[in-house]
């Protein structure tokens, strides 16, 4: 299955995006993640891509195709999709490459979630700066401050602090939210209530992909 993960900064979208990859046993690629990485790493690309993101803006289009072209290009069993597309031309380039590969969007999961909570949520978020797992208040590794997996020391996201999150909820409204009526009129989205438990969130997922 081709899916996209929808939703605000903080919605949930890499939580639930990884237990579906996981159940349907198909890749779950996050361009957040491989923007981090690349920044990392400091490629030239990441050096490019660096101060959009500190300042909650969208890293340029040319920048995230030529990171993540080849990874959906390959992709033949399918896969879901956080964080992109986040724009109208994003979209119709993710279109285009699968037409490419005679293939088409089956799902549009869009989370809904309040600004409240995401702005919670993301103020209380910590990350694994080597697998990139996300942690919040009362995991008892959010707790000790270190991965379960890695057992490296979490961080702060710099775009987590509050002052970018209000611009991330700014850019979200302005260039990804369109999206959601692209979608709906193509008949591909659904809307899941985003709030409760993460499991709470995954079983709405599940029953409404009827699996
Ligand atoms: P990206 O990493 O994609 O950030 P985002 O979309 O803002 O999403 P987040 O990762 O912040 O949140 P999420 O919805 O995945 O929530 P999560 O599951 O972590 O992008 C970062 C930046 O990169 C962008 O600002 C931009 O600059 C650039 N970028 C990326 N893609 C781009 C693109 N395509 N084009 C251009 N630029 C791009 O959950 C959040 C927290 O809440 C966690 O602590 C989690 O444990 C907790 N949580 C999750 N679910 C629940 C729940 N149900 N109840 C309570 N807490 C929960």
């Amino acid at each position: 299955m081709y899916i996209v993960m929808l939703g605000p900064p903080g919605a949930g979208k890499g939580t639930q995006a990884k237990k579906l990859a996981e159940k349907l046993n198909i890749p779950h690629i996050s361009s957040g993640d491989i923007l981090r990485e690349a920044v990392k790493k400091g490629t030239p690309l990441g050096r490019q891509a660096e101060s959009y993101m500190k300042e909650g803006k969208l890293v340029p289009d040319s920048i995230v195709l030529e990171l993540l072209k080849n990874k959906i290009e390959e992709e033949k069993r399918g896969f879901i999709l956080d964080g992109f597309p986040r724009n109208l031309q994003q979209a119709e380039e993710l279109d285009r490459t699968l037409r490419e590969k005679d293939k088409k969007l089956d799902l549009v999961l869009n989370l809904l979630v309040s600004e409240k909570a995401v702005v919670d949520r993301l103020s209380a978020r910590l990350t694994c700066p080597k697998c990139g797992s996300v942690y919040r208040k009362g995991d008892a590794s959010y707790e000790r401050g270190v991965c379960e997996s890695c057992g490296v020391r979490l961080y702060q996201r710099e775009d987590d602090k509050p002052s970018v999150i209000k611009k991330r909820i700014k850019t979200y409204l302005e260039s990804t939210h369109p999206l959601v009526d692209y979608y709906k009129k193509r008949g591909v989205l659904r809307d899941i209530p985003g709030e409760g438990s993460p499991e709470e969130v995954f079983e709405k997922i599940v029953d409404s992909l009827g699996l």
